[in-house]
């Protein structure tokens, strides 16, 4: 499939979408939002792919922002629209998704940067990168999934106040408040995600999306997080994967998944 604002590429089971318009600092604009959803949708749904691991071309942004040149014309309307339509078929999609997804923040992360990050299963950062909701700069509020998802991961005071003020935070400091896992120098941030990724992709992949789905499972409206994780964890009993696991384990030897 041809790109015009995103890169892909396979390699080793994991696939690498890197957001491609360096120009505008990654800027998601419609049509990239419209590509990320095809990748992502492909990538979910490839036997080939087990993992999938986002970045951003160049050092200087992961993503630094919405394009802000197309919310000229929006009204309320259209920005309800845009808003809802775009955490379905992107930011949902990615956090829902039965692979898991990496963010390695290779530089600026801003505002649905941020919240393309946060969406992702796991956040990596450069040393360099900066961290932010500015949207309130712009009299707008982080519209794809940051008041939620930011809230969820560093709770209520950091997050109300990183929303409130708009200030960029650093690598350190994401770390110090559990947004992002890892810091690493920017040379070092894909292969630190690619070794964090294969470490997860050799687990068994069903299982892996039953936990994705248990956790997300507790952090959804209306649903019990206790009950998801007894289903997901009852239908783990019935794949080839676990018979594979435990016999594996009891021979002293290496698992062998199939993803069945
Ligand atoms: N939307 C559209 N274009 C953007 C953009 C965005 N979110 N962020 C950066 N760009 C564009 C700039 O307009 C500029 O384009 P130009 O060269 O055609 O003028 C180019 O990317 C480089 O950005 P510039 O602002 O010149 O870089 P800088 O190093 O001076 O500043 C930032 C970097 C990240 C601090 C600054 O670009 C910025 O504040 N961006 C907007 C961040 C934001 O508010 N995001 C939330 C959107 S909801």
């Amino acid at each position: 499939m041809e790109f015009e604002n995103i890169l892909t590429e396979t390699k080793d089971s994991i696939q690498y979408i890197t957001i491609n318009r360096e120009s505008k600092l990654n800027a998601l604009n419609k049509a990239t939002l419209a590509e990320l959803h095809t990748a992502f949708f492909n990538a979910f749904n490839n036997p080939l792919v087990s993992g999938i691991i986002i970045t951003g071309a160049g050092i200087k942004a992961f993503v630094a922002g919405a394009d802000i040149s197309e919310f000229v014309n929006l009204d309320a309307e259209s920005g309800t629209t845009l808003a809802r339509n775009n955490q379905i078929d992107v930011f949902d999609l990615i956090a829902n998704g039965n692979k898991p997804v990496i963010a390695a923040i290779n530089g600026f992360a801003l505002g649905g940067g941020l919240e393309l990050a946060l969406a992702c299963h796991i956040r990596i950062a450069a040393e360099t990168a900066k961290m932010g909701l500015p949207e309130v700069t712009l009299g707008l509020i982080p519209g794809y999934g940051g008041t939620q998802r930011l809230t969820q991961l560093v709770g209520k005071g950091k997050a109300l106040e990183m929303i409130l003020t708009a200030d960029m935070i650093t690598a350190a400091d994401a770390l110090n408040y559990g947004l992002v896992t890892h810091v690493v120098g920017q040379e070092a941030l894909l292969d630190k995600a690619r070794e964090l990724m294969l470490k997860i992709i050799s687990r068994a992949p069903l299982a892996l999306s039953a936990a994705i789905r248990s956790v997300n499972a507790g952090l959804t409206d209306g649903v019990n997080g206790y009950e998801t994780e007894i289903g997901e964890f009852g239908k783990c009993f019935g794949t080839e994967d676990f018979k594979e696991g435990v016999a594996a384990f009891l021979q002293k030897r290496k698992a062998v998944f199939k993803g069945r």
